[in-house]
Order: C-alpha cells, then structure tokens, then sequence
C-alpha cells in the first residue's frame, strides 16, 4: 500500500517553489530596508511558552497544538505561530540590553495547527511574520502595517482591506470585560460550553466562537471602542493618523479581537477583497501585545507584529489572477556526439558552473534531436555543440538560441569566450 501524504500539508513541487522563493526574496528585501533582521527560533518549545503566551483559552491552545511527550518526559508542542517564540529569545538572550532598541525581527518558517483543512487552512504553513520589540511610539504601529500592506502590493495584490481596531490598555480591556460579562451573564445557558467555560476566565474570546457567533447576544456585545480611556484613545488616534500621513486607508472594526490573547491597543487585519477568493479571507494578521514579555518571565516591554501565510499570500495572488516573472532560463546546454566528447563534457561542465554559469548537459545518452529538445524545455540561451571532429580540431560550436547566431570557438578559450559573450 502507498503512503500519501498527511491531511493539511503540502508538497512543494518545482514549477511551484519558484513564486514561493520570489515571495520569500521580496520580503526579505523589503525588512532590509526596514531594518528588520532575521531571527530563527526552533521548530517545537515547551507546551507551556504558547499556554501561558498564546492564552489557555484560546481556540489554539485549546484545540489545535500538536503537543506530545518527549522521551525525557516533558511536554513539548510543534509552535503553532512565531511571537510567542520570538519575545522568548528576546528575554531569555536578553535582548532588552541590546544597544539598538526597538529591536526588529523577522521569521519564516513552517507553523503548526491541528485546524480542519480547506481552502487556505493548512495543518502545517509557513508563516513571514516581523516583530518590534522595545517601542511605545504609535509610529511603530504603522510601520510594520506598511510593511505588510507594501509586501503585497509590490507582488502586485490590489484588492485588499486593511481592518483595524483598538483593544486598549489593561485598564479599558478591564471595563470592557466586565461589561462583557454582564451583558452574555444571563443568558449564557445558550451558548456553547466553550463559550461557558469563556464567560468568566476570558469574555473576550467568545465574540471569536465560531459556533454561537449568530447568536443574538454576539451583535449587541458591547463593543470595545466605547470602553478605551483617553489614553488608548489617543494612542489609536495616533496609529490611525500616521496610517493616513502613509496614505494607508482602513476599516475601523471594533468586532476584531483576533483569536490569541496577548493582544492590546493596535490589532488589525488585512483581508482580500478579491472576487472568487475562498471564505476564509484574512491574509495577514497581527497587533500589539504590551504585556507578552512579562507573561513568560522578562522585564515589561512592548511590542508589536504580523503574521502572514504565504499560503493564503498565493492564493491572493491567483485571485487575482497577478503572475509573477518567474524566470526559468539557463545560460548554456551542452549537446555531445559520441563517447569521447560525452566524457569531454564532464569537466567542461563543471568550468561553466566555476565561473556562475548555468549549465546542463545530458544524462540519458540521447540522440542529437533529443539534446536539443532537451536545451529548449530548459530554456537554454546557449547551446554548445561537441561532437569528435570538434574535439579532434580543438573547437566547439557554440549558437545562441535567441539570436540563431552560431560561431566555432576554441575549446581552450571556450569557458573565458562565453562569459564575455553573455556580457
Ligand atoms: P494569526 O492570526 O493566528 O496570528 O495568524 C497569522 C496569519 O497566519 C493568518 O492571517 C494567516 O495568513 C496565517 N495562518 C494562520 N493559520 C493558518 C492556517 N491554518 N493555514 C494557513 N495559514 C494560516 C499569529 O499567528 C500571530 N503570531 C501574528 C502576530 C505576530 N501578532 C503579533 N505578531
């Protein structure tokens, strides 16, 4: 019997991989000019990092990690996001010391989550997420939402909503939550037992459950932005002004809590808006988590970040039906003729390769025809011809492929003659 692959993953083929490395490449560009840099953290951590980080009653936490023992007897989970994860490095490094505050990270990386595969939801994705760790400044706000929104446009994704929302500071999200309580309270017998078990450890959650989430109650919730003091109402106001100085527009959404609880002030979404994109929408999502450092042991510091998937950035793109150059050339094929210049070939391959040039040659011991079909399917801009007379004069035919041009050169000079040629 054959093995196939596990529900909610992928494989990522050849003709595929090319538009996830342009991805990859664009956004690593792009945190250069930002000044974000690279941090990789390991693939699993202990279970507690995303309980006490993440939120115990939150939908991840609760029913979507990929916890096992290891053999040492620890509880140890496949990360199911990147922040927890990072602002653990950042206090356990102490990075907090580190000379240039805010500190600025970026991962990319596969991410664990036992969710019920479809469209867009996988059970393993890799997330390109940013973290500023060290800043208050509403300025850092809107900068890692340009970084996000400036990612997709420049991959040429037009159709996208930015929704944005205040969660507040402890103080308001401390109102709210009372208020929350008060409101669900007396009829909470009508909800689900998640919701239940939610009224009392976090209220905030159950405007996320996606079983009760047409209930009645869920439009009349009270809303968060009614309960911000005037010091988170100033600190949104702030976040939305640079976002307009930025030229940024958005959607104010008091409904978005986002579904892991570290969140604070800053919380926002951005969504495709393009035709035939599938129910789940939300490409990238992200906001600020004050107090997340604190939870897992190191000084108070505050911080802010995205995530996205570059799954759901894909299926963005072929929304909207935008193609990327993917550029699938090689610089020069080399076809043989008969033993002794097929054994040639072998080292003249390994020149080209030297000085970076792209080179093939045949494996299969094909006729001439079947060479040069073979060049075409690569692209070749080149293909040099050898067969034993060639060999015997001491030349090889070089043509090109765009120009039809053909010209014997020497094979002493050969590797020389063709980087000049191809400038
Ligand atoms: P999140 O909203 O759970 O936030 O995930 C962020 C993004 O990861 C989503 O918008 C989506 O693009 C992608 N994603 C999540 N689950 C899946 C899935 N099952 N299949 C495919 N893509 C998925 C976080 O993870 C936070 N750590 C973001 C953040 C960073 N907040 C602050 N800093």
């Amino acid at each position: 019997m054959s093995i196939n692959i596990p529900r909610g993953t992928q494989d990522i083929l050849p003709g595929e991989v090319e538009t996830w490395q342009l991805i990859e490449d664009a956004a690593k560009r792009l945190c250069r000019l930002y000044q974000y840099q690279e941090i990789r953290t390991p693939i699993f951590e202990h279970t507690e990092l995303f309980s006490r980080g993440v939120g115990d009653s939150t939908d991840i936490v609760q029913k979507e990690m990929y916890t096992f023992e290891d053999r040492g007897g620890r509880s140890i989970t496949l990360r199911p996001e990147g922040t927890a994860a990072v602002v653990r490095a950042f206090v356990e490094k102490k990075m907090f010391g580190n000379p240039d505050q805010p500190v600025k990270l970026y991962y990319m990386g596969p991410m664990f989550r036992y969710e019920r595969p479809q469209a867009g939801r996988f059970r393993q994705f890799v997330q390109f997420g940013v973290e500023a760790l060290g800043s208050n400044d509403p300025a850092i706000d809107a900068e890692v939402i340009s970084l996000a929104m400036n990612l997709y446009g420049e991959l040429g994704l037009k159709k996208l909503k930015l929704v944005l929302n205040s969660l507040g500071d402890p103080e308001s999200r401390k109102a709210h939550r009372d208020a929350l309580v008060s409101h669900f309270k007396p009829r909470i017998g009508e909800f689900c037992g998640d919701c239940q078990n939610r009224l009392e450890k976090n209220p905030l959650r159950i405007l996320d459950c996606k079983k009760d989430r047409d209930h009645e109650l869920m439009k009349t919730a009270p809303s968060i932005i009614e309960y911000l003091n005037e010091g988170s109402r100033d600190y949104f106001e702030k976040v939305k002004e640079y976002l307009g100085q930025l030229g940024i527009s958005f959607e104010v959404d008091p409904k978005l809590v986002r579904g892991l609880d570290y969140y604070n002030h800053t919380a926002f979404e951005i969504m495709s808006d393009a035709e035939g994109f599938g129910a789940i929408t939300t490409l990238c999502g992200g906001g600020r988590y004050n107090g997340l450092a604190e939870e897992i042991g190191g000084p108070e510091t505050p911080g802010i970040g995205f995530a996205m998937s570059i799954e759901r950035f894909i299926a963005a793109l072929e929304a909207e039906k935008v193609s990327l150059p993917v550029e699938k050339k090689i610089d020069c094929y080399l076809v043989s003729l008969g033993d002794r210049a097929k054994d040639y070939t072998v080292g003249l391959l390994q020149e080209l390769r030297k000085l970076g040039v792209s080179a093939e040659r045949d494996y299969l011991g094909r006729k001439l025809k079947a060479q040069f079909k073979a060049a075409d399917r690569l692209n070749a801009r080149f293909v040099a011809v050898l067969g034993e007379d060639e060999l015997d004069k001491g030349v090889i035919n070089l043509k090109n492929m765009e120009t039809g041009d053909q010209e014997e050169v020497e094979l002493a000079s050969f590797v020389e003659k063709f980087r000049e040629q191809q400038g």
